[in-house]
């Protein structure tokens, strides 16, 4: 049976679109229900500044609790700079997504650098944290909501600096959920034609309910690593129209039917999304309230 490693995204890309913040005792319910639900990997807060995203003020108390209580799961936090990295790495995590757009507009509205000084940035990290594991959080990767659409012939050399910085993971980000089946494909042939040991992920927004789609696409092309978020739960404050992810009980229950190996427990998780709408203040809950579980008990 093939493995799908799912990489829970919401506590992060979700949390950070909520403009009240969710208490910390609530946030570490809604991790721990992930957790306990067979998650066994997670971004789970970013460590950026309270000005940009104040959502995630509480990141080093929510890590650390986190790390220690549950040391054998996979945890990442998001990060923009060098201040983030060590503020993770300080928590005690060993992985971070180092995010870049690929959309400079983009990249200057979302983290307020050019291209060439996120590099700069990046190197700066690579050298004071040897150590740290590091993913290339590629936003805006199939289209950005300033420049429009993007395609391989963007993605392949714009990533090979970071390739070359000693970066292992690039993880695909459809931040505006502008994908479609035959980029994602041309997008993956592209790069692995060019750096064939590199890890990639997916991270799809649902915009135009087209992320699962494009998420079954990658993962037909061999990616075994994809991100979802849950209750689908989602969104850039950056990106004008982003909205929510691909729901991971969606996207588990697909897998899990496909015969793939989720390790995720459905009726768990899909307990957890209710509770988790339950906790995000209306009006502000920008991803699925029912799930397929949901729609099909109502229907008997
Ligand atoms: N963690 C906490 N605080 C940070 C920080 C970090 N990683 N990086 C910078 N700061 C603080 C600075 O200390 C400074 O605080 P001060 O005004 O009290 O002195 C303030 O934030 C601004 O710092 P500066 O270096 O001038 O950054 P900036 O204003 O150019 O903004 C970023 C750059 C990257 C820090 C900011 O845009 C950011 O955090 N963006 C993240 C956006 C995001 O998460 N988007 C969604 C994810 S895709
Ligand atoms: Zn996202």
């Amino acid at each position: 049976m093939r493995k799908i490693e799912i990489y829970e995204v919401g506590p992060r890309d979700g949390f950070q679109n909520v403009s009240d913040y969710i208490p910390l005792e609530t946030k570490k319910k809604i991790i721990e229900g992930l957790l306990t639900s067979g998650v066994r990997h997670m971004q789970i807060t970013s460590f950026v500044s309270p000005k940009a995203i104040p959502q995630m003020k509480d990141a080093k108390e929510l890590t650390e609790y986190i790390v220690d209580k549950y040391p054998d799961a996979d945890l990442l936090a998001l990060v923009p700079n060098l201040r983030g990295a060590q503020g993770a790495w300080d928590a005690g995590l060993k992985s971070v997504s180092y995010v870049v757009s690929l959309g400079e507009s983009h990249n200057k509205a979302n983290i307020r650098r050019t291209h060439e000084e996120s590099l700069v940035e990046l190197l700066k990290i690579r050298e004071a944290l040897p150590e740290l594991d590091i993913c290339l959080d590629l936003a805006t990767t199939f289209g950005c909501p300033f420049e429009g659409k993007k395609n391989a012939d963007d993605v392949v050399p714009f990533i090979k600096p970071y390739i070359d910085a000693g970066l292992k993971t690039v993880n695909l980000c459809d931040t505006i959920g502008v994908a479609n089946p035959a980029q994602v494909r041309d997008i993956i042939d592209a790069v692995r034609v060019e750096y064939s040991g590199l890890e990639l992920q997916v991270h799809i927004h649902d915009t135009r309910n087209m992320g699962m789609v494009n998420t079954l696409a990658a993962i037909e092309k061999g990616v075994d690593k994809v991100q979802s978020t849950l209750g689908g739960l989602g969104g850039c404050p950056f990106a004008p129209g982003a909205s929510g992810n691909l729901a991971t009980e969606d996207l588990a229950y697909m897998l899990n039917e496909m015969g793939y190996e989720t390790g995720i427990e459905i009726p768990a998780m899909v307990e957890l999304a209710k509770f988790q709408a339950g906790e995000i203040p209306a009006g502000q809950f920008s991803g699925h309230i029912y799930t397929i579980q949901d729609r099909n008990q109502e229907e008997e």
